[in-house]
Protein backbone atom coordinates (compact mmCIF):
# COMPACT_ATOMS: atom_id res chain seq x y z
CA UNK A 1 0.00 0.00 0.00
CA UNK A 2 1.18 3.10 -0.60
CA UNK A 3 0.64 6.43 1.45
CA UNK A 4 1.52 9.57 1.47
CA UNK A 5 1.06 13.01 2.53
CA UNK A 6 0.46 16.63 0.73
CA UNK A 7 3.03 18.87 1.57
CA UNK A 8 3.77 22.79 0.76
CA UNK A 9 6.19 22.07 -1.80
CA UNK A 10 4.63 22.78 -4.87
CA UNK A 11 4.88 21.52 -8.31
CA UNK A 12 7.38 19.01 -6.58
CA UNK A 13 6.11 15.38 -6.48
CA UNK A 14 7.63 13.26 -3.45
CA UNK A 15 6.06 10.30 -3.30
CA UNK A 16 6.71 9.54 0.63
CA UNK A 17 5.20 7.25 3.10
CA UNK A 18 4.37 3.99 2.96
CA UNK A 19 2.20 2.51 5.49
CA UNK A 20 2.74 -1.05 5.73
CA UNK A 21 -0.89 -1.16 7.92
CA UNK A 22 -0.03 -1.64 11.49
CA UNK A 23 -3.04 -4.40 13.27
CA UNK A 24 -4.24 -3.07 15.95
CA UNK A 25 -3.81 0.57 17.48
CA UNK A 26 -2.92 2.67 14.53
CA UNK A 27 -4.91 4.22 11.44
CA UNK A 28 -3.48 3.01 8.16
CA UNK A 29 -3.77 6.32 6.74
CA UNK A 30 -3.54 6.94 2.95
CA UNK A 31 -2.54 9.68 1.78
CA UNK A 32 0.00 11.55 -0.73
CA UNK A 33 2.18 14.46 -1.88
CA UNK A 34 1.17 15.86 -5.30
CA UNK A 35 2.49 15.94 -8.86
CA UNK A 36 2.20 18.56 -11.51
CA UNK A 37 -0.10 19.14 -12.92
CA UNK A 38 -2.23 19.52 -8.79
CA UNK A 39 -4.61 16.59 -9.22
CA UNK A 40 -8.20 18.19 -8.18
CA UNK A 41 -9.05 18.26 -4.44
CA UNK A 42 -10.04 14.76 -4.18
CA UNK A 43 -13.38 15.23 -2.36
CA UNK A 44 -14.66 16.98 -5.03
CA UNK A 45 -14.55 14.09 -6.96
CA UNK A 46 -16.56 11.91 -4.77
CA UNK A 47 -19.53 11.42 -6.72
CA UNK A 48 -22.03 10.22 -4.47
CA UNK A 49 -25.97 10.41 -4.62
CA UNK A 50 -26.55 13.62 -2.85
CA UNK A 51 -28.52 12.46 0.49
CA UNK A 52 -32.11 12.51 0.23
CA UNK A 53 -34.26 12.42 3.28
CA UNK A 54 -37.00 11.52 2.00
CA UNK A 55 -38.80 8.82 -0.87
CA UNK A 56 -41.55 9.23 -2.92
CA UNK A 57 -43.96 7.54 -0.57
CA UNK A 58 -43.01 10.03 2.52
CA UNK A 59 -40.66 7.43 4.55
CA UNK A 60 -37.17 7.84 5.35
CA UNK A 61 -35.33 6.10 2.63
CA UNK A 62 -31.73 4.36 3.31
CA UNK A 63 -29.90 7.06 1.92
CA UNK A 64 -29.57 9.30 4.73
CA UNK A 65 -29.61 6.70 6.91
CA UNK A 66 -27.87 6.80 10.42
CA UNK A 67 -29.24 3.31 12.00
CA UNK A 68 -33.02 4.47 11.60
CA UNK A 69 -35.02 2.62 14.49
CA UNK A 70 -36.95 -0.49 13.28
CA UNK A 71 -40.13 -1.06 14.62
CA UNK A 72 -41.44 2.49 14.95
CA UNK A 73 -45.30 3.19 14.52
CA UNK A 74 -46.44 4.59 10.90
CA UNK A 75 -47.68 8.05 12.84
CA UNK A 76 -43.86 8.62 14.63
CA UNK A 77 -42.74 8.24 10.98
CA UNK A 78 -44.69 10.43 10.02
CA UNK A 79 -44.13 13.00 12.37
CA UNK A 80 -40.27 12.53 11.35
CA UNK A 81 -40.65 13.03 8.21
CA UNK A 82 -42.43 16.47 9.08
CA UNK A 83 -39.75 17.69 11.51
CA UNK A 84 -36.77 16.56 8.83
CA UNK A 85 -38.40 18.85 6.18
CA UNK A 86 -37.95 21.61 8.57
CA UNK A 87 -34.25 20.81 8.69
CA UNK A 88 -34.04 19.78 5.00
CA UNK A 89 -35.32 23.43 4.85
CA UNK A 90 -32.93 25.19 6.71
CA UNK A 91 -29.69 22.98 4.79
CA UNK A 92 -31.07 24.43 1.89
CA UNK A 93 -31.55 27.62 2.51
CA UNK A 94 -29.10 30.02 1.01
CA UNK A 95 -27.48 31.29 4.27
CA UNK A 96 -26.14 27.03 4.13
CA UNK A 97 -24.85 27.08 0.33
CA UNK A 98 -23.18 30.78 0.05
CA UNK A 99 -20.56 30.33 -2.58
CA UNK A 100 -18.10 28.97 -1.16
CA UNK A 101 -14.48 31.08 -2.75
CA UNK A 102 -12.34 28.62 -4.79
CA UNK A 103 -9.98 26.52 -2.27
CA UNK A 104 -6.18 26.42 -3.85
CA UNK A 105 -4.53 23.29 -3.78
CA UNK A 106 -2.99 23.97 -0.23
CA UNK A 107 -6.16 23.94 1.09
CA UNK A 108 -6.67 20.61 1.51
CA UNK A 109 -4.98 18.76 4.86
CA UNK A 110 -4.06 15.35 3.02
CA UNK A 111 -3.76 14.18 -0.49
CA UNK A 112 -3.53 11.24 -2.48
CA UNK A 113 -1.52 11.62 -5.16
CA UNK A 114 -1.98 9.54 -8.29
CA UNK A 115 0.88 7.92 -10.05
CA UNK A 116 1.22 8.34 -13.59
CA UNK A 117 2.73 5.65 -15.05
CA UNK A 118 0.31 2.35 -16.79
CA UNK A 119 2.40 0.61 -14.60
CA UNK A 120 2.23 1.82 -11.15
CA UNK A 121 -1.12 3.01 -11.93
CA UNK A 122 -2.40 -0.43 -12.66
CA UNK A 123 -0.79 -1.63 -9.22
CA UNK A 124 -3.38 -2.09 -6.46
CA UNK A 125 -2.89 -1.71 -2.59
CA UNK A 126 -2.99 -5.20 -1.25
CA UNK A 127 -2.65 -6.24 1.76
CA UNK A 128 -2.51 -9.99 2.98
CA UNK A 129 -6.31 -9.91 5.86
CA UNK A 130 -4.40 -9.62 9.04
CA UNK A 131 -7.05 -11.17 11.56
CA UNK A 132 -10.63 -9.79 12.13
CA UNK A 133 -10.03 -6.66 9.38
CA UNK A 134 -10.73 -6.62 5.63
CA UNK A 135 -8.00 -7.42 2.83
CA UNK A 136 -6.85 -3.71 2.05
CA UNK A 137 -7.75 -3.18 -1.96
CA UNK A 138 -7.82 0.43 -2.02
CA UNK A 139 -5.99 2.72 -5.05
CA UNK A 140 -6.08 6.61 -6.15
CA UNK A 141 -9.87 6.15 -7.10
CA UNK A 142 -12.02 7.62 -4.27
CA UNK A 143 -14.31 5.13 -4.59
CA UNK A 144 -12.37 2.42 -3.23
CA UNK A 145 -11.84 4.68 -0.23
CA UNK A 146 -13.21 4.12 2.91
CA UNK A 147 -15.31 6.22 4.74
CA UNK A 148 -12.77 7.47 7.50
CA UNK A 149 -10.23 8.17 5.05
CA UNK A 150 -12.44 9.80 2.62
CA UNK A 151 -13.58 12.28 6.01
CA UNK A 152 -10.01 12.97 6.49
CA UNK A 153 -9.36 13.38 2.39
CA UNK A 154 -12.26 16.42 3.02
CA UNK A 155 -10.64 18.39 5.98
CA UNK A 156 -9.88 21.93 4.67
CA UNK A 157 -8.85 24.91 5.73
CA UNK A 158 -12.21 25.96 6.86
CA UNK A 159 -14.23 22.83 8.01
CA UNK A 160 -14.05 19.67 8.71
CA UNK A 161 -16.77 18.17 6.59
CA UNK A 162 -18.73 20.03 3.76
CA UNK A 163 -22.08 21.33 4.01
CA UNK A 164 -24.62 17.98 2.67
CA UNK A 165 -21.27 15.92 2.49
CA UNK A 166 -22.48 12.90 0.88
CA UNK A 167 -19.68 10.75 2.88
CA UNK A 168 -21.17 11.38 6.23
CA UNK A 169 -24.28 9.10 6.69
CA UNK A 170 -21.75 6.74 5.16
CA UNK A 171 -18.91 7.45 7.51
CA UNK A 172 -21.71 7.68 10.46
CA UNK A 173 -23.36 4.32 9.39
CA UNK A 174 -20.05 2.82 9.29
CA UNK A 175 -18.87 3.88 12.95
CA UNK A 176 -22.84 2.76 14.50
CA UNK A 177 -23.09 -0.39 12.72
CA UNK A 178 -19.43 -1.88 11.92
CA UNK A 179 -18.38 -4.97 13.70
CA UNK A 180 -15.38 -3.71 16.55
CA UNK A 181 -12.28 -5.59 15.93
CA UNK A 182 -10.66 -4.11 19.18
CA UNK A 183 -11.06 -1.92 21.72
CA UNK A 184 -8.37 -0.43 23.78
CA UNK A 185 -8.01 2.59 26.91
CA UNK A 186 -7.17 5.60 25.23
CA UNK A 187 -4.55 7.76 27.39
CA UNK A 188 -4.45 11.08 27.92
CA UNK A 189 -7.11 12.76 29.40
CA UNK A 190 -8.89 11.92 33.08
CA UNK A 191 -12.16 10.30 32.32
CA UNK A 192 -12.76 6.12 30.79
CA UNK A 193 -12.49 6.55 26.58
CA UNK A 194 -12.14 3.64 24.86
CA UNK A 195 -10.61 3.44 21.12
CA UNK A 196 -12.11 1.17 18.80
CA UNK A 197 -10.78 -0.20 15.48
CA UNK A 198 -13.15 -1.37 12.85
CA UNK A 199 -12.69 -3.82 9.97
CA UNK A 200 -11.74 -1.48 7.11
CA UNK A 201 -8.81 0.44 10.26
CA UNK A 202 -11.23 3.18 10.97
CA UNK A 203 -11.57 3.95 14.38
CA UNK A 204 -13.41 6.06 16.45
CA UNK A 205 -13.40 7.24 20.41
CA UNK A 206 -16.23 5.16 22.54
CA UNK A 207 -17.23 7.20 25.81
CA UNK A 208 -20.12 5.33 27.50
CA UNK A 209 -23.07 6.45 28.87
CA UNK A 210 -22.63 8.17 32.32
CA UNK A 211 -25.78 9.73 33.18
CA UNK A 212 -29.48 9.41 32.48
CA UNK A 213 -31.09 11.83 30.38
CA UNK A 214 -33.07 13.92 32.86
CA UNK A 215 -30.49 14.15 35.67
CA UNK A 216 -29.14 17.48 35.78
CA UNK A 217 -25.27 18.02 36.88
CA UNK A 218 -25.31 18.36 40.91
CA UNK A 219 -25.20 22.10 41.51
CA UNK A 220 -21.98 21.65 43.51
CA UNK A 221 -19.78 20.01 41.18
CA UNK A 222 -17.32 21.91 40.18
CA UNK A 223 -17.43 21.55 35.87
CA UNK A 224 -14.00 20.52 36.19
CA UNK A 225 -15.31 17.38 37.98
CA UNK A 226 -18.46 16.68 36.15
CA UNK A 227 -18.65 13.73 34.12
CA UNK A 228 -18.84 13.39 30.67
CA UNK A 229 -21.83 12.86 28.84
CA UNK A 230 -21.67 10.38 25.65
CA UNK A 231 -25.50 12.41 24.78
CA UNK A 232 -24.06 15.71 24.90
CA UNK A 233 -20.88 14.12 22.64
CA UNK A 234 -23.55 13.53 19.96
CA UNK A 235 -25.61 16.53 20.25
CA UNK A 236 -22.99 18.77 19.83
CA UNK A 237 -21.97 17.45 16.68
CA UNK A 238 -25.71 17.84 15.11
CA UNK A 239 -25.64 21.64 16.85
CA UNK A 240 -22.65 22.69 15.45
CA UNK A 241 -23.27 20.92 12.27
CA UNK A 242 -27.12 23.12 12.59
CA UNK A 243 -25.03 26.42 13.43
CA UNK A 244 -23.53 25.74 9.87
CA UNK A 245 -19.63 25.69 11.48
CA UNK A 246 -18.73 21.99 10.79
CA UNK A 247 -15.63 21.90 12.84
CA UNK A 248 -17.42 19.11 15.38
CA UNK A 249 -15.71 15.39 13.81
CA UNK A 250 -19.22 13.37 13.96
CA UNK A 251 -20.34 11.58 16.14
CA UNK A 252 -22.78 8.84 16.59
CA UNK A 253 -24.88 6.92 19.05
CA UNK A 254 -24.46 3.02 19.40
CA UNK A 255 -25.41 0.75 21.66
CA UNK A 256 -22.50 -1.92 22.85
CA UNK A 257 -22.37 -5.41 23.89
CA UNK A 258 -20.10 -5.24 26.82
CA UNK A 259 -18.72 -8.33 26.59
CA UNK A 260 -18.75 -9.38 22.93
CA UNK A 261 -17.52 -5.76 21.50
CA UNK A 262 -15.23 -5.04 24.87
CA UNK A 263 -14.11 -7.98 26.79
CA UNK A 264 -13.97 -10.39 23.70
CA UNK A 265 -11.72 -7.92 21.50
CA UNK A 266 -9.84 -6.13 23.52
CA UNK A 267 -5.61 -6.74 23.63
CA UNK A 268 -5.68 -4.25 26.77
CA UNK A 269 -4.99 -6.34 29.82
CA UNK A 270 -4.88 -3.49 32.06
CA UNK A 271 -8.65 -2.71 30.86
CA UNK A 272 -9.75 -6.38 30.51
CA UNK A 273 -8.70 -6.90 34.40
CA UNK A 274 -11.59 -4.37 35.94
CA UNK A 275 -14.46 -6.73 33.91
CA UNK A 276 -16.94 -8.02 36.78
CA UNK A 277 -20.71 -8.75 37.36
CA UNK A 278 -22.75 -6.33 39.62
CA UNK A 279 -25.25 -8.30 41.87
CA UNK A 280 -27.74 -8.06 39.74
CA UNK A 281 -25.89 -9.71 37.03
CA UNK A 282 -25.22 -6.86 34.72
CA UNK A 283 -22.21 -7.02 33.18
CA UNK A 284 -19.90 -3.98 33.93
CA UNK A 285 -16.25 -2.55 33.76
CA UNK A 286 -14.62 0.48 35.40
CA UNK A 287 -10.79 0.87 33.32
CA UNK A 288 -8.02 2.48 34.46
CA UNK A 289 -8.37 6.97 34.33
CA UNK A 290 -7.83 9.75 37.02
CA UNK A 291 -11.57 10.34 37.65
CA UNK A 292 -13.81 7.95 37.93
CA UNK A 293 -12.68 4.62 37.34
CA UNK A 294 -13.20 3.04 40.01
CA UNK A 295 -15.98 0.01 41.50
CA UNK A 296 -18.29 2.62 42.55
CA UNK A 297 -18.37 4.49 38.97
CA UNK A 298 -18.30 1.71 36.73
CA UNK A 299 -20.07 1.47 33.52
CA UNK A 300 -22.32 -1.28 33.29
CA UNK A 301 -24.69 -2.80 30.45
CA UNK A 302 -28.03 -3.60 31.05
CA UNK A 303 -27.40 -6.63 31.53
CA UNK A 304 -24.80 -6.22 28.56
CA UNK A 305 -25.36 -3.43 26.45
CA UNK A 306 -24.26 -0.36 27.27
CA UNK A 307 -25.20 3.12 25.36
CA UNK A 308 -22.60 4.75 24.33
CA UNK A 309 -20.81 7.85 22.18
CA UNK A 310 -18.72 6.96 18.77
CA UNK A 311 -16.49 9.88 17.07
CA UNK A 312 -14.89 9.78 14.17
CA UNK A 313 -10.85 10.34 14.53
CA UNK A 314 -9.12 13.05 13.17
CA UNK A 315 -5.87 12.30 10.74
CA UNK A 316 -2.70 10.83 13.28
CA UNK A 317 -0.84 13.32 14.79
CA UNK A 318 1.63 11.84 12.58
CA UNK A 319 0.39 12.96 9.56
CA UNK A 320 -2.32 16.29 10.50
CA UNK A 321 0.06 17.33 13.87
CA UNK A 322 -2.27 19.70 15.57
CA UNK A 323 -1.42 22.89 17.75
CA UNK A 324 -3.35 23.74 20.81
CA UNK A 325 -3.90 26.66 22.06
CA UNK A 326 -4.94 28.13 25.38
CA UNK A 327 -8.17 29.82 25.44
CA UNK A 328 -7.59 33.60 26.78
CA UNK A 329 -11.20 32.74 28.75
CA UNK A 330 -10.46 29.57 30.35
CA UNK A 331 -11.59 29.24 33.62
CA UNK A 332 -9.23 29.36 36.38
CA UNK A 333 -9.86 25.30 37.52
CA UNK A 334 -9.39 26.28 41.14
CA UNK A 335 -12.31 26.39 42.93
CA UNK A 336 -11.20 29.72 44.67
CA UNK A 337 -9.44 32.23 42.17
CA UNK A 338 -10.66 34.11 39.85
CA UNK A 339 -9.48 34.03 35.83
CA UNK A 340 -8.29 37.73 34.76
CA UNK A 341 -11.07 38.51 32.50
CA UNK A 342 -13.58 37.76 34.96
CA UNK A 343 -12.13 40.58 36.82
CA UNK A 344 -11.59 43.14 33.79
CA UNK A 345 -14.42 43.98 31.88
CA UNK A 346 -11.82 45.55 29.27
CA UNK A 347 -10.12 42.22 28.74
CA UNK A 348 -10.60 41.92 25.32
CA UNK A 349 -9.09 44.90 24.10
CA UNK A 350 -5.84 43.28 25.25
CA UNK A 351 -6.99 40.14 23.81
CA UNK A 352 -7.49 41.82 20.25
CA UNK A 353 -4.27 43.27 20.33
CA UNK A 354 -2.43 39.72 20.96
CA UNK A 355 -1.85 37.65 18.11
CA UNK A 356 -3.16 35.45 16.42
CA UNK A 357 -6.23 37.14 17.98
CA UNK A 358 -5.38 41.29 16.31
CA UNK A 359 -5.61 39.43 12.87
CA UNK A 360 -7.59 37.35 10.42
CA UNK A 361 -10.86 35.34 11.67
CA UNK A 362 -9.31 34.04 14.90
CA UNK A 363 -11.42 36.57 17.26
CA UNK A 364 -14.66 35.68 15.44
CA UNK A 365 -13.80 31.92 15.39
CA UNK A 366 -13.11 32.32 18.72
CA UNK A 367 -16.84 33.55 19.24
CA UNK A 368 -18.34 31.02 17.21
CA UNK A 369 -16.73 28.55 19.86
CA UNK A 370 -18.34 30.75 22.25
CA UNK A 371 -21.60 30.68 21.01
CA UNK A 372 -21.75 26.83 20.85
CA UNK A 373 -20.76 26.31 23.99
CA UNK A 374 -23.15 29.30 25.46
CA UNK A 375 -26.05 27.38 23.57
CA UNK A 376 -24.80 23.37 24.93
CA UNK A 377 -23.72 25.11 28.58
CA UNK A 378 -20.23 23.80 28.18
CA UNK A 379 -18.07 25.33 31.00
CA UNK A 380 -14.84 23.48 30.13
CA UNK A 381 -13.27 24.72 26.76
CA UNK A 382 -10.06 25.39 28.34
CA UNK A 383 -7.79 24.96 24.94
CA UNK A 384 -9.04 24.80 21.59
CA UNK A 385 -7.00 23.11 18.38
CA UNK A 386 -6.17 24.12 15.17
CA UNK A 387 -4.47 21.82 12.26
CA UNK A 388 -0.33 22.69 12.24
CA UNK A 389 -0.80 22.91 8.27
CA UNK A 390 -2.88 25.57 8.18
CA UNK A 391 -0.87 27.94 10.17
CA UNK A 392 -3.20 30.67 12.02
CA UNK A 393 -5.97 31.52 9.33
CA UNK A 394 -7.77 28.63 9.43
CA UNK A 395 -11.11 27.19 11.57
CA UNK A 396 -11.24 25.76 15.64
CA UNK A 397 -11.52 22.63 15.83
CA UNK A 398 -14.41 22.35 18.74
CA UNK A 399 -13.53 18.76 19.99
CA UNK A 400 -14.28 17.30 23.51
CA UNK A 401 -17.91 18.50 24.03
CA UNK A 402 -18.72 16.19 26.93
CA UNK A 403 -19.17 18.01 29.58
CA UNK A 404 -21.76 20.10 27.40
CA UNK A 405 -25.58 19.67 28.42
CA UNK A 406 -25.23 19.25 31.99
CA UNK A 407 -28.16 21.44 32.82
CA UNK A 408 -31.33 22.99 31.23
CA UNK A 409 -32.83 24.31 33.93
CA UNK A 410 -30.31 26.98 34.14
CA UNK A 411 -27.92 29.14 32.05
CA UNK A 412 -24.35 29.70 32.38
CA UNK A 413 -23.80 33.54 31.59
CA UNK A 414 -20.12 33.48 32.08
CA UNK A 415 -19.77 31.33 29.04
CA UNK A 416 -21.10 34.68 26.93
CA UNK A 417 -18.20 36.90 28.46
CA UNK A 418 -15.93 36.96 25.25
CA UNK A 419 -19.33 38.28 23.19
CA UNK A 420 -20.14 40.31 25.75
CA UNK A 421 -16.85 42.14 26.37
CA UNK A 422 -15.47 41.93 22.23
CA UNK A 423 -19.07 43.11 20.83
CA UNK A 424 -17.53 41.34 17.80
CA UNK A 425 -19.62 38.36 15.37
CA UNK A 426 -19.39 37.01 12.28
CA UNK A 427 -22.44 38.52 10.16
CA UNK A 428 -23.17 34.68 8.80
CA UNK A 429 -23.02 33.63 11.80
CA UNK A 430 -25.56 36.33 12.96
CA UNK A 431 -28.07 35.45 10.45
CA UNK A 432 -28.15 31.98 10.69
CA UNK A 433 -28.53 32.77 14.28
CA UNK A 434 -31.28 34.64 13.42
CA UNK A 435 -33.01 32.20 11.06
CA UNK A 436 -33.16 29.99 13.88
CA UNK A 437 -35.29 31.67 15.87
CA UNK A 438 -37.86 32.07 12.95
CA UNK A 439 -40.87 29.00 13.79
CA UNK A 440 -40.38 27.87 10.26
CA UNK A 441 -36.33 26.83 11.18
CA UNK A 442 -36.59 26.81 15.33
CA UNK A 443 -33.26 25.58 16.73
CA UNK A 444 -35.20 23.47 19.02
CA UNK A 445 -37.22 21.98 16.48
CA UNK A 446 -34.15 21.26 13.63
CA UNK A 447 -32.33 19.99 16.77
CA UNK A 448 -34.69 17.76 17.94
CA UNK A 449 -35.04 16.18 13.86
CA UNK A 450 -31.71 16.17 13.44
CA UNK A 451 -31.28 14.14 16.75
CA UNK A 452 -33.70 11.64 15.54
CA UNK A 453 -31.80 10.51 12.96
CA UNK A 454 -29.11 9.26 15.63
CA UNK A 455 -29.40 5.18 16.08
CA UNK A 456 -29.88 5.89 20.26
CA UNK A 457 -33.04 7.72 19.83
CA UNK A 458 -34.93 4.36 19.23
CA UNK A 459 -34.53 3.98 22.75
CA UNK A 460 -34.79 7.34 24.26
CA UNK A 461 -34.36 10.87 22.22
CA UNK A 462 -30.72 11.89 22.13
CA UNK A 463 -31.32 14.95 24.35
CA UNK A 464 -34.11 15.45 26.57
CA UNK A 465 -37.03 17.95 25.85
CA UNK A 466 -36.02 20.90 28.59
CA UNK A 467 -32.48 20.31 27.03
CA UNK A 468 -34.20 22.07 23.78
CA UNK A 469 -36.38 24.29 25.12
CA UNK A 470 -32.98 25.52 26.88
CA UNK A 471 -31.45 25.86 23.37
CA UNK A 472 -34.18 28.65 22.40
CA UNK A 473 -33.89 30.38 25.41
CA UNK A 474 -30.33 30.95 24.72
CA UNK A 475 -30.63 31.47 21.35
CA UNK A 476 -32.58 34.46 22.46
CA UNK A 477 -29.92 35.79 25.20
CA UNK A 478 -27.26 35.82 21.85
CA UNK A 479 -29.32 37.60 19.87
CA UNK A 480 -30.01 40.16 22.88
CA UNK A 481 -26.15 40.44 23.77
CA UNK A 482 -25.74 41.34 20.10
CA UNK A 483 -28.48 43.63 20.09
CA UNK A 484 -27.07 45.67 23.24
CA UNK A 485 -23.82 45.78 21.78
CA UNK A 486 -25.05 47.46 17.93
CA UNK A 487 -26.29 49.88 20.97
CA UNK A 488 -23.19 50.81 22.03
CA UNK A 489 -21.59 50.83 18.97
CA UNK A 490 -22.87 53.46 16.69
CA UNK A 491 -20.54 52.14 13.69
CA UNK A 492 -22.38 48.65 13.65
CA UNK A 493 -19.05 47.27 11.45
CA UNK A 494 -17.40 47.29 14.68
CA UNK A 495 -19.65 44.85 15.72
CA UNK A 496 -20.43 42.62 12.64
CA UNK A 497 -17.46 41.45 11.04
CA UNK A 498 -18.67 40.77 7.63
CA UNK A 499 -17.45 37.41 5.98
CA UNK A 500 -20.16 37.27 3.21
CA UNK A 501 -20.39 40.92 1.67
CA UNK A 502 -21.99 39.65 -1.49
CA UNK A 503 -24.73 38.35 0.51
CA UNK A 504 -27.78 40.68 0.78
CA UNK A 505 -30.26 40.12 2.95
C1 LIG B 1 -35.32 12.98 -3.41
O1 LIG B 1 -36.51 12.24 -3.50
C2 LIG B 1 -37.57 12.97 -4.06
C3 LIG B 1 -38.83 12.12 -3.97
O2 LIG B 1 -38.60 10.84 -4.48
C4 LIG B 1 -37.23 13.30 -5.53
O3 LIG B 1 -38.26 14.05 -6.11
C5 LIG B 1 -35.95 14.12 -5.54
O4 LIG B 1 -35.54 14.37 -6.87
C6 LIG B 1 -34.84 13.38 -4.80
N1 LIG B 1 -33.70 14.26 -4.70
C7 LIG B 1 -32.46 13.83 -4.91
C8 LIG B 1 -31.40 14.82 -4.73
O5 LIG B 1 -32.21 12.67 -5.22
C1 LIG C 1 -8.94 1.02 -8.56
O1 LIG C 1 -9.52 -0.25 -8.33
C2 LIG C 1 -10.77 -0.45 -8.98
C3 LIG C 1 -11.29 -1.83 -8.60
O2 LIG C 1 -10.97 -2.15 -7.32
C4 LIG C 1 -10.59 -0.34 -10.50
O3 LIG C 1 -11.83 -0.51 -11.14
C5 LIG C 1 -10.01 1.01 -10.83
O4 LIG C 1 -9.75 1.09 -12.22
C6 LIG C 1 -8.72 1.26 -10.04
N1 LIG C 1 -8.29 2.60 -10.29
C7 LIG C 1 -7.00 2.96 -10.45
C8 LIG C 1 -6.72 4.39 -10.70
O5 LIG C 1 -6.11 2.14 -10.40
C1 LIG D 1 0.57 32.38 14.49
O1 LIG D 1 0.36 32.94 15.75
C2 LIG D 1 1.39 32.68 16.66
C3 LIG D 1 0.96 33.18 18.02
O2 LIG D 1 0.60 34.49 17.95
C4 LIG D 1 2.67 33.35 16.18
O3 LIG D 1 3.71 33.08 17.08
C5 LIG D 1 3.01 32.79 14.82
O4 LIG D 1 4.14 33.45 14.30
C6 LIG D 1 1.84 32.95 13.87
N1 LIG D 1 2.12 32.26 12.65
C7 LIG D 1 1.93 32.80 11.46
C8 LIG D 1 2.26 31.95 10.29
O5 LIG D 1 1.51 33.94 11.32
Amino acid sequence: MRVCRYRRLQGVCALLLCVSVVLHLLVALLVLSLYPPPCGPLQSSVSQPQPNLTSADGTRTTSTDMGHPVGRGKQDVLEGVAVLSKLEALFSHPLYNLHAPPSPDEDWLLRVRSKETAEQSAEQWLSDSKEGFDPIDWNTSTDTHPPWLRFHLGISRWQLYQHMDSNLPALVEQMATSRIVSAVQKTGGTQLKLLMTFPNYGQALFKPMKQERLEETNVNLYYFSDFERHNAEIAAFHLDRILGFRRVPPVVGRLIDIIKEIKDVTTDHKLARTFFNSPVGNSCFYGQCSYYCSTEHAVCGRPRALEGSLAAMLPDLSLAPRRSWKNPWRRSYSRSKLALWEKTPTYCNAVKKTPPYDRGTRLVDLIDMTILDFLQSNMDRHHYETFEFFGNSTFLIHLDNGRAFGRYSKDEPSILTPLVQCCRIRRSTLLRLRLLTLPQYRLSDVMRASLSQDPLAALAPVLAEPHLSALDRRLATILQTVQSCLLQHPQHSDVIYDDIPDYKG
